[in-house]
């Protein structure tokens, strides 16, 4: 992934935000050491950022879509309002196995996480079918292609007020001159949610690009 930042600017960043417990520096090291493509996880600023963002909309009912090795959703768990509750999925085994080790080891996340393992277009809609309140915090970073369903099933699921964070926005600055596949969904999905009247939303250069919407009243 091509950093949108200047050269040292992220550490400079790194360096002015809260420190995150150690665990995190293990699953990241566990991640990079094991797991193909370790840079798709969200790292230190992103995941403080997420833990924030839950802290604000008071999360009680969270959903992640894309969970691979489980850093955002430890991030999230964390920001969870007391008696909150994150259901991440994802379509990985393997990755997904090295999140649950994880989990288990820290306080905040352990009972406080449930992974749906599969498809996550047909899980997710499963699940939003049988939730009896409405999501507080949704979190979209899974196959991009998918990115416009996973909307249009999580918007009427959110809560007036509720926070829809989408990750990789900007996908490395490809979106202003999109050539394949993902490219075109990442161009088709930023236009999607631009349009979209239920919500209002603010697109920031964090990371790899982080759009932030919050469903209108
Ligand atoms: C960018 S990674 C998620 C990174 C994660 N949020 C983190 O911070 O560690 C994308 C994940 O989406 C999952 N994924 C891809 N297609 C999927 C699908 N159709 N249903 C569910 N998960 C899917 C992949 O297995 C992968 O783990």
């Amino acid at each position: 992934m091509k950093s949108l930042v200047i050269d040292g600017l992220e550490d400079y960043c790194r360096a002015h935000t809260s420190p995150l417990p150690e665990l995190y520096e293990r699953l990241r090291e566990q991640t990079y050491a094991e797991v193909a493509a370790p840079q798709m996880q969200v790292g230190h600023l992103e995941g403080r950022l997420l833990k924030l963002l839950a802290q604000l909309a008071g999360a009680r009912l969270a959903v992640e879509v894309g969970t691979f090795t489980g850093y955002s959703a430890l991030s999230i768990a964390e920001g969870l309002a007391p008696d909150g509750h994150l259901h991440t999925f994802d379509i990985d085994p393997v990755a997904t196995g090295i999140a649950r080790r994880y989990w288990d080891e820290a306080d905040w996340a352990r009972d406080r996480i449930t992974l749906h393992l599969g498809d996550a277009r047909a899980e997710l809609a499963a699940f939003v079918a049988r939730i009896d309140r409405p999501v507080d915090l949704a979190f979209i970073d899974a196959d991009k292609s998918g990115y416009i369903d996973y909307w249009e099933t999580l918007v009427p699921a959110m809560r007036p007020g509720g926070l829809i964070v989408v990750d990789n926005v900007l996908w490395s600055g490809r979106v202003l001159t999109p050539a394949d596949p993902n490219d075109h969904h990442i161009v088709a999905f930023n236009r999607h949610a631009a349009a979209d009247a239920r919500v209002e939303q603010v697109m920031l250069t964090v990371r790899d690009g982080l759009m932030i919407a919050r469903r209108r009243e």
